[in-house]
């Protein structure tokens, strides 16, 4: 993201945006709410919980059944939020748009469903060093039932995913390459464009995990012309309960179904069932619907707001966040990737993290604390537990000094 850092806040009226969100007119321990732990689920602005609020009291029903008005209603509802989505990923279609409980069930559909289908012994799956939990179970799991191997392409020291040594991992028994578009734990953007071109020309197929990015930069499928790609609406100021998983729609229609059930099928007897078609075909059961109406609502209350000023505003706060905790004697900070966005790592000398975390809460300030999902990447850094602090849209340099000011404490009381 080459994004110029705007000077102030003026132009991206934070503090206006702030009043978006109803949960800031709350204190913690008598504090003001510092909430520094968007990377792990964001707040929701009114316009979330106005849809959610909406679909259930107006004209709630369930979909693709009912020939009465309500049912229509909410199907139509439920279909321009697919549409919604697709277009915020600049999907050709919204039938490349399938619905999942979570960005984790995503990458398992994948890897069950395309993985049981395409890989056997010796076939090769590449993840990188900093994958989330989600972005590598799943694929351990498919690997044990095929036997296929799991190849990981290592990170540099500063915790930069390089496409070379990536594509260096790539050999003729590569069959997929399942990376994430940013970092959870060190906010390092990875370039994405440059690893799926090089999937492309040896017929790897390729599946990003994009939970960290949706929310900090545009993304756009055709342009990273990737194959898979998977996110959840809770980190993107939508509900809980619902992911996305992108697909390219001849790999989705190849796919055997994920799970068996209503919706799903074309016809059913007792001598054979035939299946529908992506979406429908992955999305069995009665689905989070009131759910993902609201991701429609989230996705037009975060392209209102505009997502290069966003992303200019959270620039501007990482900026101001990091020469703040640089300052910070005895705070160590974690990845130094060129290119990083709205996430910063750290540990503080002679302090264990659970109780820096257990401090800050009584200021206040929310941060996350632990192995953040993802204990390779913690061993690779040699640490067992980091502070981490995540930026989101609502996010002021008021929180940031909280932060420190917070930190000092800890120092104080654990130094
Ligand atoms: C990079 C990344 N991938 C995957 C996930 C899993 O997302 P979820 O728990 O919403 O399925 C997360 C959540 O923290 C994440 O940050």
């Amino acid at each position: 993201m080459n994004l110029v850092p705007l000077k102030n806040e003026g132009r991206y009226d934070v503090h206006r945006v702030r009043q978006d969100f109803p949960i800031f007119q709350q204190q913690v321990h008598g504090q003001r709410l510092v909430y520094l732990d968007s990377g792990s689920s964001a707040q929701k602005p009114q316009a979330v919980l106005e849809s959610l609020k909406e679909t259930l009291t107006t004209h709630y029903a369930n979909i693709h059944r009912g020939l009465y008005e309500f049912s229509q209603t909410t199907t139509t509802k439920f279909e321009q939020a697919r549409q919604k989505v697709a277009d915020f990923l600049h999907a050709p279609s919204s039938d490349q748009i399938v619905f999942t409980r979570s960005a984790t069930e995503g990458l398992n559909l994948v890897a069950a469903c395309w993985g049981g289908a395409n890989l056997k012994a010796g076939d090769e799956i590449v993840i990188t060093q900093l994958e989330h939990h989600a972005n590598i179970v799943p694929w351990q799991m498919i690997a044990e039932k095929t036997g296929a191997k799991i190849i990981v392409a290592p990170i540099t020291p500063y915790g930069d995913v390089r496409a070379d040594d990536v594509i260096a991992c790539f050999t003729s028994r590569t069959k997929i390459v399942a990376f994430s578009a940013m970092s959870n734990v060190l906010g390092t953007i990875t370039p994405v464009k440059q690893i799926v071109a090089a999937a492309k020309e040896r017929d790897i197929v390729t599946v990003v995990d994009a939970c960290q990015a949706v929310m900090h930069q545009s993304v756009n499928v055709q342009d990273w012309d990737c194959d898979f790609l998977v996110f959840s609406a809770h980190k993107l100021y939508g509900p809980n309960g619902v992911g996305v998983l992108y697909g390219r729609t001849d790999l989705l229609n190849a796919m055997p179904p994920y799970q068996g059930g209503g919706d799903m099928i074309e016809t059913v007897s007792f001598s054979g069932t035939t299946y529908k078609n992506a979406p429908a075909r992955f999305e069995a059961g009665t689905p989070a619907i009131a759910e993902v109406i609201a991701l429609g609502a989230a996705i037009d209350y975060v392209c209102g707001l505009g997502l290069d000023a966003i992303a200019r505003h959270e620039k501007m706060i990482f900026d101001y966040a990091e020469e703040k905790l640089q300052a910070i004697a005895g705070l160590r900070l974690y990845g130094k990737a060129p290119d990083r966005a709205s996430i910063l790592a750290f540990t503080l000398d002679n302090c264990p993290s659970s109780d820096v975390g257990m401090i800050l809460d009584q200021k206040g300030v929310c941060v996350r604390v632990g192995h953040h999902c993802a204990m390779p990447l913690m061993e690779c850094l040699g640490v067992t537990a980091l502070v981490r602090a995540s930026i989101g849209l609502y996010t002021t340099t008021e929180d940031i000094d909280a932060l420190v000011d917070g930190l000092h404490t800890a120092q104080r009381l654990l130094g």
